[in-house]
């Protein structure tokens, strides 16, 4: 038996409480994946207006904290309840976090966000020494979380408990790095001698992110081949040589999925269950998603996008490819928002379309479900994907995923090959519409030309096991490594 570690994930959304992407179902299904291996876990989220109180039971009365902003005091507080065998604290304070959106809206982002998460670093903090949790491990997630190890090297280095502290920063994606102008520099509570390109100065900004990555005792990712990608000029968004000038600390661990939430046999969510043993439930699946569509009955596959509308997910190149492959017989549906123009885009492919194309902008998780379920192929042409859920969920589903060969999706998804009868889906590494467009070309002509061999694919696909299993216990060994890089025990 393991020693029983004490980890506090800190994370700006956690499923089922706050969420707009993967972050959120990593911080939902992570934690109680260390709980349920007998470790003891306390998860850090802000108490956004979106936090359903009542469902979570969260108490009326919290817990006071003083978080010192520039000249002001704030009082926030923190609540707590008990959640799948973890301790969930919640930030309260409601001028930052009791508003619509989380780190904005379609708009743009708030214009207090660097002084909002600061806050919500700060506090957390302050709620850990006030309720005197004697910690093995901080676990930090992207930049909104990224000051935390900056706050314990900087202000906490004497403190009797906070003070040994190991941290782990993961980077869910660098596309995001939380950079604001330097006059907020007053409200982050750190002496001005860190604004420099040795700290967090970045090209005359602030950068969270950076501040985390360089304080920081060890920085995860969350695939392989990301861990790569971020190292390099294309990807890493200027944090490249951060990165390379710690690369012997940087590891990639790929996400799991949460196959409570995540699992045909089980997912209330949908028409009707499934499993490899009895795939009568995944027809109906499909037969009342297309009911729901509009769309004609008949043989034609059903792809699906579920997506941010941003330009990491190659929606440019995507829809392109999905226009031209309509009149190759497919029936097409998209559920996303984000950028305008991305929703444009899409719109102008149902009007192009209106029989064969549904298009829903908006935010819905039952819905999510039910594409996956009843889809034949989700499309992910991604420009880079740091890991990617969607394609591992749809694996599950016996949805065989057609994505571009980047970050996660390259690690998670094996082409199908004929000889060794092995993979579970289709891949294309140039970023173009015609690479895409063939891709989806050769995935329908298999679907209606060998229907053995892709059943075989399906089911190769329903018995991957990317549950939390293995990469929950990668972490507990990265920890491990974090606190003795903390001790400074110089790790091969
Ligand atoms: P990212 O975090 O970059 O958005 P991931 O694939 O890791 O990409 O995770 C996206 C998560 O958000 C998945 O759980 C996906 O189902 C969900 N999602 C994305 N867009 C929507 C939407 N419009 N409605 C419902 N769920 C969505
Ligand atoms: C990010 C990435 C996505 C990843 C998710 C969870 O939002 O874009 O690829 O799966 O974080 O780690």
């Amino acid at each position: 038996m393991t020693k029983q570690l004490s980890i506090a994930f800190v994370a700006s959304e956690a499923t089922p409480f706050a969420k707009t992407g993967g972050l959120a179902d990593v911080a939902g299904s992570l934690p109680p994946a260390l709980a349920k291996l007998g470790h003891k876990v306390s998860l850090f989220i802000p108490l956004y207006k979106e936090v359903d109180r009542a469902r979570h039971k969260i108490p009326d009365r919290g817990h006071k904290l003083q978080v010192q902003v520039s000249a002001r005091v704030i009082d926030a507080h923190y609540k707590k309840i008990k959640w799948r065998g973890v301790n969930v604290y919640f930030i309260e304070s409601d001028g930052h976090f009791h508003r619509h959106g989380l780190y904005g809206l379609t708009d743009g982002a708030h214009p207090d966000n660097s002084e909002r998460f600061s806050l919500f670093c700060m506090a957390t903090l302050l709620a850990l020494k006030k309720e005197q949790i004697t910690l093995d491990v901080i676990h930090v997630n992207d930049w909104q979380s990224a000051l935390v190890p900056v706050y314990l090297s900087q202000l906490f280095s004497s403190d009797k408990t906070l003070g040994k502290v190991a941290t782990v920063l993961t980077v869910h994606n660098i596309g995001y790095q939380g950079i604001f102008n330097p006059l907020e520099w007053h409200l982050l509570g750190l002496d001005f001698s860190l604004f420099n390109m040795h700290n967090l100065e970045f090209y005359g900004n602030i950068n969270f992110l950076k501040g985390g990555l360089i304080h920081t005792n060890i920085i995860t990712t969350v695939s392989s081949t990301y861990a790569k990608e971020i190292q390099t000029k294309d990807g890493g968004y200027g944090l490249d040589s951060v990165l390379r000038n710690r690369s012997k600390d940087v590891f990639g661990v790929v996400n799991g999925i949460d196959t409570d939430q995540w699992n045909p046999k089980i997912d209330e969510t949908i028409p009707q269950n499934f499993e490899i043993a009895n795939m009568d439930g995944k027809k109906k699946c499909k037969e009342s998603l297309l009911n729901e569509f509009g769309f004609p009955k008949g043989e034609n596959p059903l792809i699906v996008m579920i997506t941010r509308l941003a330009e990491q997910k190659g929606v440019d190149i995507g829809l392109v490819a999905i226009d031209q492959a309509i009149s190759k017989g497919i029936n097409f549906a998209l559920l996303g928002s984000g950028s305008t123009q991305y929703e444009e885009l899409a719109k102008s492919l149902k009007y192009k379309y209106p029989d064969n194309v549904f298009i829903h902008i908006g935010f819905d998780e039952a819905l999510a479900h039910r594409m996956i379920a009843g889809a034949d192929m989700f499309f992910m042409p991604s420009r880079y994907e740091p890991c990617g859920l969607t394609q591992m969920y749809s694996l599950a589903y016996g949805t065989v995923p057609i994505v571009r060969a980047t970050g996660g999706l390259n690690d998670t998804v094996s082409e199908y090959s004929s000889d060794t009868k092995t993979g579970v889906g289709f891949k294309f590494s140039k970023y173009s519409t015609e690479a895409a467009f063939k891709k989806i070309e050769e995935a329908v002509t298999l679907y209606r030309n060998c229907p053995n061999i892709w059943n075989k694919m399906v089911i190769n696909g329903m018995k991957e096991d990317n549950s939390w299993a293995s990469s929950a216990k990668e972490y507990l060994k990265l920890y491990k490594v974090a606190i003795k890089h903390k001790q400074g025990i110089s790790i091969k």
